[in-house]
């Protein structure tokens, strides 16, 4: 299981030294969220601080691309230095030609669900894709309400990475926390991305992520 800090939640003032704190905790990479005010309601993050986190981890970055028309930006994400683009399967109609661009360009891919596309939007195209990345809150903002009926969805979605490819991750981006993580890790789910719940952690993100971890090793709640 993969624990995967979402920047959006940083303070950016301090944004070096919270990821090397988050880092020190066991982060596997960081999650940069991009929104564009048309795909999404809000405006985040883009280049530059791709770029300025490139320079500040070794770890590998995944850009979650939650712009209209992603294939018009890959190339500009991938030269500031992302190693996984997250393209989103409502963003485009040329979704797959998207997905080969990237992978034209030697770096890896995955697509994102919102918590309304059904699962079978993508499922044949799944043998081609590195991640899959199941929503489970409507994109657009950080802190919201896991939505957790995406939990059969998720469940569905792990027998279709078995039987389908193997080797895809499976990843859930939105509310994940002490008590979601548990149930999505239970549901399928082998990376987790938490912004809140690590960035505002009381001992630091460092400190977020190790209690993530510590909770998913202990199990399932009964009950959300
Ligand atoms: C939401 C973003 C998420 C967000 C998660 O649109 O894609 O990555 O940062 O934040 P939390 O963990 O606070 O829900
Ligand atoms: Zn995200």
């Amino acid at each position: 299981m993969k624990i995967v800090p979402s920047i959006l939640a940083a303070d950016y003032l301090r944004l070096g030294e919270q990821v090397a704190d988050a880092e020190r905790g066991g982060a596997q990479r960081f999650h940069i969220d991009v929104m564009d005010g048309a795909f999404v309601p809000n405006y985040s993050l883009g280049i530059p601080i791709v770029e300025a986190m490139r320079r500040g981890t070794k770890l590998p970055l995944e850009v979650h691309l939650m712009i209209e028309r992603p294939e018009r930006y890959t190339e500009s994400f991938i030269k500031a230095g992302g190693d996984l683009l997250i393209l989103h399967q409502e963003a485009t109609p040329q979704l797959h030609r998207a997905v080969q661009q990237v992978q034209a360009m030697g770096k890896a891919v995955g697509v994102g669900l919102n918590p309304g596309t059904p699962l079978n939007t993508i499922e044949d195209m799944v043998e081609d894709l590195d991640l899959l990345l199941l929503m489970t809150v409507n994109p657009g903002f950080g802190g919201q309400k896991f939505i957790s009926s995406v939990l059969s969805k998720l469940q569905r979605a792990r027998a279709l990475l078995r039987e389908r490819a193997p080797a895809c991750e499976l990843e859930v981006d939105g509310g994940v926390d002490m008590t979601t993580g548990p149930l999505a890790v239970a549901a399928g789910a082998d990376v987790l991305v938490a912004g809140t719940c690590v960035f505002t952690h009381p001992g630091g993100p460092g400190a977020g992520v190790r209690a993530l971890r510590e909770a998913c090793a202990q199990g399932t709640p009964s009950t959300l």
